[in-house]
């Protein structure tokens, strides 16, 4: 295929500048090693992994490509060290459950009154497993490495790639010394990237167009852009911006090798932009998903929400109980605003290649629209 080479390849070591997201429970190593094989970058979720798991995935993905690829980890202050349910205020428990009890009778499922189980304090373990096992790229979503982790990629030449979702975390990341910074827009499905929880869910929200300039003119690293790019036109518009690159999550979900739920893949397929909610409901932290009963019945009740991960701990049974009825309803469906630009279910490899082409193809459109004097 035609080449679309920009400084970022090189950095990286792939053909085009186009990265997967290392999306938890969808990004497993068929996925990644499609991506990869594809010439973009490849990024295996390690969120919720212990290191014998991830070293598994690793050497699956190996086992599958020679090419790059990454591994993503979240570095959230609320899991360095994961918040302790013990410590969470009876009251507040009972609130919850409360809330949760209604969605449990809907499925046919036993109410819960109790705490969440602890979450599994994984994230050190994670990193070191990065380090033996020498991944070509650190992807980090929701947190700042700082310059000791940073140091200890660098000795074994590693790159690091952080998303942030404001200038300021731009910097801070860039200061710690990361190799690339990904902003990431509000569009964006799944978490939003910060690593302290924002007051209220309209904080670190800007859209991409606002967002990648500010971060290409505050910082010295190149940028890659985040947040409702779905096709190659997206690519074009974000190297405008000043980006360097891409990283895509939505699009890759709704492809085969994606570990989501057919349901979910479907309800991509078939809905629009406008279908998407920012909620804290299903995880404790801010995120970007598929509106569903669960989100609105949940923002109606009023009740509170867990710290993170202590949420999707307490709500566990209704996932489960939702994805094996089928029922899309009642459990996350991440998604961002670039839904609306999804309606096909191609292999990722294949979302590699068209993203290319239709590249190609739209900066030779733009060449012929736009006639500078
Ligand atoms: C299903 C899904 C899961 C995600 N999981 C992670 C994750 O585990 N770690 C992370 O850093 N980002 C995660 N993200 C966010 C992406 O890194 C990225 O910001 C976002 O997908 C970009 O916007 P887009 O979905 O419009 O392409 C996830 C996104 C989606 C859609």
């Amino acid at each position: 295929m035609d080449t679309l080479r920009t400084s970022l390849c090189d950095l990286l070591g792939i053909e085009y500048p186009i990265l997967q997201s290392g999306m938890g429970g969808v990004a497993g190593p068929e996925l990644v090693a499609e991506v990869s094989r594809a010439g973009g970058l490849g990024i295996l979720a390690g969120l919720r992994l212990n290191a014998e798991q991830l070293r598994q995935g690793i050497a699956r993905v190996r086992q599958l490509t020679d090419r790059p690829f990454g591994v993503n980890l979240w570095l959230h202050t609320q899991l360095l060290p994961p918040v302790d349910p013990a410590a969470l205020p009876a009251a507040t428990v009972q609130q919850v459950q409360g809330t949760l009890n209604r969605f449990r009778e809907t499925l046919g499922i036993p109410a819960e009154s109790g705490r969440p189980a602890a979450v599994p304090d994984l994230i050190n373990e994670a990193f070191e497993v990065i380090l033996e096992e020498r991944v070509p790229v650190w992807s980090i979503g929701l947190g700042n490495p700082g310059r000791d982790m940073v140091a200890r990629c660098l000795e074994r030449g590693i790159k690091i790639v952080a998303m942030v979702a404001t200038v300021d975390d731009a910097r801070a990341v860039a200061a710690a010394g990361v190799d690339a910074v990904i902003a990431q827009g509000s569009e964006a499905g799944g978490h939003r990237s910060t690593w302290v929880k924002p007051a209220s869910r309209e904080m670190a929200q800007i859209g991409a167009m606002a967002l990648v300039p500010q971060i290409v003119d505050a910082v010295d690293v190149p940028v890659i852009a985040s947040g409702g790019l779905a096709d190659g036109r997206g690519l074009v518009a974000a190297l405008a911006l000043g980006a360097v690159g891409v990283l895509l999550g939505t699009r890759f979900v709704a492809t085969r090798e994606s570990g989501a739920a057919e349901f979910w893949k479907k309800a991509l397929l078939e809905r629009g932009s406008e279908a998407t909610t920012v909620t804290d409901a299903f995880t404790g932290l801010y995120a970007r998903a598929l509106r569903s009963a669960f989100t609105e019945e949940y923002a109606a009740s009023g009740a509170p929400v867990l710290p993170a991960l202590l949420q999707s701990g307490a709500a566990q049974d209704i996932f489960a109980a939702s994805t094996k009825q089928q029922n899309p309803e009642y459990v996350p469906m991440w998604s961002g605003q670039s839904v609306g630009l999804i309606h096909d279910l191609p292999g990722a490899a294949e979302v590699v290649e068209t993203m290319v082409r239709e590249a190609r193809r739209a900066l030779r459109a733009l060449n012929e629209r736009v006639r500078l004097g």
